[in-house]
């Protein structure tokens, strides 16, 4: 049986590792993409050449064209500039419509039939700029970055717990940015609710370290932001899509009415499946989380008036 295809646009930090991971996986093979002559085609070769060593044989190349990404059943944006210290995400918007527009037009091209996970920031604008530029259902245009939140949300409650990640159960929804929503009353560690396990300065303290959990990583590297768990955020959709594992993960996703908000990607969790965002699971959120999680998405709402302007 052959594999799946898969392209990775932009072959910086979070392109680059989230090729390595999906190589690794040996289900898919791999196209990295990036306008730098001679990266993408140096880091899929070095990728290729653990296989090896690794024991998988998906075939990895780098190109700086588009030929090689065509029938590829999802192509994964990353390409875009990282935030630099004491730059907001918001900072990026311009720069970012222009890079995801003019990828979106060469990936729709050669893949009509593909499903966009987008990655580059700010994450919500772009999955707008890549839903409009490719004309694709909102079923097939899909961002990461609740994965990511919440990965960060159970580590520090697991932290703080001193308890495995793995027995942490949380949600992290909204728009990428200070206002994403970390729901205390959705958080559990093996069933039991943080809000009993934890005094309430603690639980607020951990909300707000998640909520600035993307700053924290850029104040330490001091050039570029993370890319370690962003890529295994979007490795992890990656899997759920093309194994058509069906996984209730939290993405953004384009509302038509869910949630009492309209026409815009906020990050909510969705079912992804071979199909895409295959449903959108409307959660029982308390009257404060919801007044949050619409907050949130007036934030976002902002950054899409400023896309059209
Ligand atoms: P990076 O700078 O290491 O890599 C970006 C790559 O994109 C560079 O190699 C660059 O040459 C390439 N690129 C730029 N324009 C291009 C074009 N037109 N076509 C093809 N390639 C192009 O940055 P990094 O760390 O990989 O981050 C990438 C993006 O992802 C940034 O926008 C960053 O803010 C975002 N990000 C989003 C996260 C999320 O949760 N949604 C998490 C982490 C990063
Ligand atoms: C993050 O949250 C930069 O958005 C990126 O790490």
């Amino acid at each position: 049986m052959s594999k799946s295809k898969v392209t990775v646009v932009g072959a910086g930090n979070v392109g680059g590792t989230t090729a390595q991971r999906l190589a690794e996986r040996n289900y898919a093979d791999v196209v990295l993409v990036d306008i730098i002559e001679g990266l993408p085609q140096g880091k899929a070769l070095d990728i290729l050449e653990s296989g090896p060593v690794l024991g998988f044989d998906s075939n990895v190349v780098g190109t700086n064209g588009y030929e090689e990404t065509a029938g590829s059943d999802v192509v994964v944006i990353t390409s875009g500039s990282p935030r630099k210290p004491g730059m907001s995400r918001d900072d990026l918007l311009k720069t970012n419509q222009n890079i995801v527009r003019s990828v979106t037009e060469e990936v729709v091209k050669h893949s009509p039939d593909t499903i966009l996970v987008v990655v580059a920031n700010p994450l919500d604008a772009m999955c707008h700029v890549a839903m409009e530029t490719s004309g694709f259902p909102r079923e097939r245009v899909v961002g990461m970055a609740g994965i990511l939140d919440t990965a960060r949300y159970r580590t520090f409650i697991a932290q703080e717990l001193k308890t495995s990640v793995r027995d942490v159960f949380a949600l992290v929804l909204g728009g990428h940015g200070d206002t994403m929503v970390p729901l205390p009353s959705m958080a559990t560690v093996g069933g039991v609710s943080i809000t009993e396990l934890l005094p309430q300065d603690r639980v607020e303290a951990i909300v707000e370290r998640t909520r600035k959990g993307g700053g924290e990583i850029v104040s330490l590297l001091q050039s570029g932001s993370a890319f370690y768990a962003p890529s295994a955020a979007a490795a992890e959709m990656v899997d759920s899509i093309l194994l058509d594992q069906k996984r209730i993960l939290p993405c953004a996703a384009y509302l038509q009415g869910e949630y009492g908000i309209n026409d815009l990607f906020v990050g909510v969790p969705v079912k992804l499946g071979a199909s895409g965002v295959e449903e959108i699971v409307e959660l029982d959120l308390e009257e404060s989380e919801l007044d949050d999680l619409k907050n949130s998405a007036g934030a976002v709402r902002e950054l899409v008036e400023v896309l059209h302007a």
